[in-house]
């Protein structure tokens, strides 16, 4: 049983023309612009202050009717997201003749976030049409239309495994009308599908089964994915890992039916390489967590099959550097694991040797997430010495306690490096936030037998597990990325569609875009 075809985001292209002008759009869109003063939230009295964008003017000429009575109509205040429709039930005089759909679409302050929403809030609304032409970009800069194309792409997002096809298409194809100088955007509408192809790779690997997601499975994807980008890729097998002594991938891994894997992917600038910095990014690939002999109850381990979030997430950003024309060297490190059960499942009280001889007692089977992860950073500090380690990981329910669904949390050693993840993640639309690696907790680590217990007990484990692996990051420039907060959206909201959110993805691409994106960053061995 072969994972079926899934469908493609809309192909997203520039005009200069009036977006009523493009011929063989079924919908046209145009901006809807709040009232500062109301802020958007009062109509009572009809909708008083709103504007209509760029594109209204001629779309008014054409169908010779008034939007603005329209929008009076529907009680329209432009606040971000709301979306006022108009049928057109005969175009033949039109300009465009195959107008069959009029969409008013609020953009609030027409700031990147807000146009971010719009896009979203505009893809929803014109699943299953063929080809829509929207001025909603036409009054922004660069920041503002990759923003709106993110929404765009992502608001468009599907998965499905049914025999009889998907249940929703995305919209075939966007036109952005009205754009000034076509060319010269160009550039930042790349940058957007590369983003938001980034993102919409890491939802589907997020989605796939476990049953078909297997470490092995998801290896050759990277194998894939990694060849298509041009990067070298290096897969280790079960028998390598335990020959090199990669402890906690293989137990972590021994209960499953399906063996662990490491993967490596390595992407080099095309300018500069030899002088180039060196990142490298690490994702936790659990392709399930049962918990392991601490097993999960049945409601916490329904959603597991995505706790390889981090992976895919490191997967999809290596594909897409060169596209975004990386300035920096950058290695992927995919531990990959099933965290099952078996007669040969780690037991509580087992103690392993980590990659470079470190020793973790395995408390509860259910923190696997480091262990796996600790090899990795260990492995990437002993053999390629980078001057940044970022990890990412759904790594614990505690930052979900801590910070919700809609903001991820993360940690770092570098204050520098802090600030330019925490900006890139909020011009990614992925806000990320700061969080205390709390040296007094230190002493909770400790293991009567080992050099640290995987899982200390008592609030603020979140903190725990990054300072467990703080250990195994030999003292280099370090974020660690904790992102079980937000792997996953209850609702179709924002640009996020019901299910995996591939999180991470597009601030690790805002961050890795950068002229320079480790600036300021303290080389080891020089702070204090
Ligand atoms: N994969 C889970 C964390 C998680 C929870 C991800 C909810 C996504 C949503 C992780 O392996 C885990 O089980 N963590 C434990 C750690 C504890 C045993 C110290 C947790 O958070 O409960
Ligand atoms: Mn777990
Ligand atoms: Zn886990």
């Amino acid at each position: 049983m072969a994972l079926p075809s899934q469908v493609s985001p809309p192909q997203v292209a520039l005009s200069d023309v009036a977006p009523s002008a493009v011929v063989g759009a079924d919908v046209v869109a145009v901006p809807v612009l709040a009232d500062p003063s109301t802020d958007g939230a009062t109509a009572d009295a009809g909708s008083p202050g709103v504007t209509l964008g760029p594109g209204a003017a001629e779309l008014v000429d054409d169908l010779g009717e008034d939007l603005f009575a329209l929008l009076d109509l529907a009680n329209a205040t432009g606040k971000v997201g709301e979306v006022v429709e108009r049928a057109v039930l005969d175009a033949g005089g039109l300009a465009n003749p195959d107008l069959r759909l009029v969409l008013l679409v609020g953009v609030g302050d027409g700031s990147p976030g807000a146009l971010r929403k719009a896009g979203a809030a505009l893809a929803r609304a014109v699943k299953g049409r063929s080809t829509v032409a929207t001025s909603l970009a036409a009054l922004s800069d660069d920041a503002g239309l990759r923003a709106l194309v993110e929404g765009l792409v992502l608001g468009s997002y599907e998965f499905h495994w049914r025999s009889d096809g998907p249940q929703k298409l995305p919209v075939e194809r966007v036109v952005l009308a009205g754009m000034g100088d076509p060319k010269g955007r160009k550039p930042a509408l790349d940058r957007a599908l590369a983003v938001a192809g980034a993102s919409w790779t890491s939802r589907t690997l997020a989605l796939v089964p476990a049953n078909e997601k297997t470490p092995e499975w998801l290896a050759e994807q990277a194998v894939e994915a990694g060849e298509r980008a041009g990067l070298k890729v290096t897969v280790w097998d079960e028998k390598k890992l335990a020959a090199e002594g990669f402890g906690g991938i293989v137990g972590v891994g021994q209960a499953s039916a399906n063996p662990p894997r490491l993967v490596r992917l390595d992407y080099k600038p095309r300018k500069g390489a030899r002088n180039a910095k060196h990142v490298v990014l690490v994702g936790k690939g659990i392709t399930f967590d049962t918990g392991g002999l601490s097993i999960k109850p049945k409601e916490a381990m329904a959603p597991m099959k995505r706790d390889m979030t981090g992976a895919g997430v490191v997967l999809a950003v290596m594909g897409a550097l060169a596209d975004v024309d990386c300035p920096v060297r950058v290695t992927g490190l995919l531990p990959l694991a099933e965290n099952s059960v078996s007669g040969n499942a780690l037991r509580p009280g087992d103690v392993i040797q980590h990659y470079g001889g470190r020793t973790s007692e395995v408390t509860n089977t259910d923190a696997e997430g480091r262990l796996v992860m600790a090899d990795a950073l260990a492995y990437a500090v002993a053999e390629l010495s980078p001057d940044v380690l970022v990890d990412v990981a759904t790594l614990t329910g505690a930052m979900k306690i801590a910070l919700g669904q809609r903001t991820g949390g993360f940690f770092a050693t570098d204050d520098a490096l802090a600030s330019s993840l925490r900006a890139a993640s909020l011009a990614a639309g992925e806000p990320l936030w700061r969080m205390p690696l709390v040296a007094d907790y230190e002493d909770r680590l400790a293991s009567p037998v080992a050099d640290a217990d995987n899982a200390p007990k008592g609030p603020g484990g979140a903190i725990h597990a990054a300072l467990f692996l703080k250990h195994f990051t030999g003292g280099l420039p370090w974020a660690h990325l904790d992102v079980a907060s937000v792997g996953d959206s209850p609702v179709d909201e924002l640009e996020y569609t019901k299910g995996a959110t591939g999180f991470g993805s597009r601030a690790l691409l805002h961050w890795l875009e950068l002229r320079e994106p480790l600036d300021g960053v303290v080389p080891a061995g020089k702070s204090g």
